[in-house]
């Protein structure tokens, strides 16, 4: 896949391009990052040898789609897509570096925009009631609550 947000359509602000290997080691220290782990269902740290097996596979799974969005080559952060049989659920993470700028609002439009290219699966999100950002986040990008959970919001676009 090529540069999906070029430095055109963005004033040379974002781009985004599927994952690879090399970026293996960043996505493990964004997802270690305490705040990350805490809106996470999961909030152990992922241990170096877990992410890389876990890893490996994930980019070459035909049913998870993860993106990479940079900023003059600096990684801002990261959509991930699961695809199932009915639906896709999608989950974003940022740079800690990078958050609060502003910036998530156009990595996950962009990353609907470039999954739907593709796949037509309805996107389910699933936030912790308590993750307000991420909550507004994918509201402010069309998604709307399907249902509650005690530990969850579930939101479908
Ligand atoms: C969720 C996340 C992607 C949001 O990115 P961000 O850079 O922090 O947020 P942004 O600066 O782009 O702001 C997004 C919205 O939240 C609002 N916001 C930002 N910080 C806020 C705060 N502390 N309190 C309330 N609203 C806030 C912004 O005003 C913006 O809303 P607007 O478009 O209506 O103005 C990022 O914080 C992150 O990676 N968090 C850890 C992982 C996570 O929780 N992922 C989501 C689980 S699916």
């Amino acid at each position: 896949m090529g540069a999906v947000l070029t430095p055109e359509k963005t004033d040379g602000r974002v781009l985004l391009r599927l994952a690879n290997i090399s970026d293996s080691q960043d996505m493990l220290a964004w997802r270690n990052d305490p705040v990350t782990r805490q809106f996470s269902f999961s909030t152990e740290e992922v241990s170096l040898k877990e992410h890389q097996s876990w890893f490996k596979k994930a980019i070459f799974d035909p049913n998870k789609v993860i993106y990479i969005a940079e900023k003059k080559s600096a990684k801002i952060g990261m959509v991930r897509l699961d695809k199932g049989e009915e639906s896709a659920v999608i989950s974003i993470n940022l740079n800690p570096e990078f958050r609060g700028l502003g910036l998530s609002k156009s990595i996950l439009f962009e990353s609907i925009k470039e999954f739907r290219k593709t796949n037509l699966l309805p996107i389910i999100a699933e936030i912790k009631h308590e993750n307000v950002v991420s909550l507004k986040l994918f509201e402010s990008c069309g998604f709307t609550k399907i249902s509650e959970e005690k530990s969850k919001v579930i939101l479908r676009r």
